[in-house]
């Protein structure tokens, strides 16, 4: 924790460079696949990955969509990045999401084919997408009105530690 906060304080001395380094959008669209039924929510993840779920369930991203008043819900202008799911389906859905908050799910890419393969005795049969740093930008970018200056190196071993 020490360690990652002076990497985070060393890196305001770099705000410059990385604002440069970031789209001022990203569509979510652009990488989100089809479906909702793809997606099988943080719960079943929990079934085989308990340390990680409590883990997970202590940080911000487990709670996001609270800091979405109702009216913020529809419409479609927030309800994108503060829950888990394919970009068309969660703005379908409006203030009833199937997956609220930013779950397993948002990073590690839909997970119903991984979960089978797990069940089916092998999980290595289908592994969870690749994650890299555009990853976490596709949100954490300056089209979000609250938006803080984005460390990828030093805030990615705090998602689920
Ligand atoms: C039925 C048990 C089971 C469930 C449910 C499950 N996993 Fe896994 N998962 C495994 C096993 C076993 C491995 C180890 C695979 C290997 O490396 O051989 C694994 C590995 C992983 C890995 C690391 C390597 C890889 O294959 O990507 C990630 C990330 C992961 N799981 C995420 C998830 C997420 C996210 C969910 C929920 C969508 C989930 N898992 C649900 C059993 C499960
Ligand atoms: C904000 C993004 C994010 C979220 C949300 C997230 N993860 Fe991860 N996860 C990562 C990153 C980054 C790694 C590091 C490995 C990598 O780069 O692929 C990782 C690694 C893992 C691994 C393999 C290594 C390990 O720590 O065991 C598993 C399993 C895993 N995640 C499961 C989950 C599950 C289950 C959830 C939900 C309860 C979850 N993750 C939520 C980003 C995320
Ligand atoms: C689906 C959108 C989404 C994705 C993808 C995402 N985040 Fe987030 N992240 C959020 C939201 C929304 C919040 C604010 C939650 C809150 O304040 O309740 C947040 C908060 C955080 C925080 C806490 C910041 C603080 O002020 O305490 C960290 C750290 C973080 N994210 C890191 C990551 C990393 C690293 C990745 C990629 C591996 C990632 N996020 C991917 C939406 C996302
Ligand atoms: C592009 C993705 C994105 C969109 C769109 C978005 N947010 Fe967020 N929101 C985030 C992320 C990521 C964070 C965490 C702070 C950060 O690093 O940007 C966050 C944090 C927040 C917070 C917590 C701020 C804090 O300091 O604790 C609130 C409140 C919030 N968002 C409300 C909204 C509202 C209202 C809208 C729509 C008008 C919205 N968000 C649209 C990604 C987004």
């Amino acid at each position: 924790m020490a360690r990652s906060f002076m990497v985070l304080l060393s890196g305001v001395l770099f705000v410059t460079a990385f604002a440069a380094r970031h789209p001022a959008s990203v569509t979510l669209s652009a990488t989100s696949p089809q479906t909702m039924a793809d997606y099988v929510g943080a719960d079943t993840c929990k079934d085989c990955h308990g340390e990680v779920f409590q883990a997970w369930s202590r940080t911000k991203h487990a709670r996001a969509l609270m800091k979405l008043q109702p009216a913020d819900r529809i419409g479609g202008k927030c309800i994108g990045c503060h829950v888990t799911g394919p970009a068309e389906a969660i703005l379908a859905e409006g203030d009833t999401p199937t997956h609220p908050n930013v779950q397993c799910e948002s990073c590690h890419g839909p997970g119903k084919r991984h979960v089978d393969a797990a069940r089916g005795g092998d999980a290595s049969n289908a592994r969870t997408a690749a994650i890299a740093e555009t990853t976490c930008t596709r949100c954490h970018n300056e089209t979000s009105p609250y938006y803080k200056p984005f460390y990828y190196q030093a805030m990615v071993g705090l998602v689920h530690r």
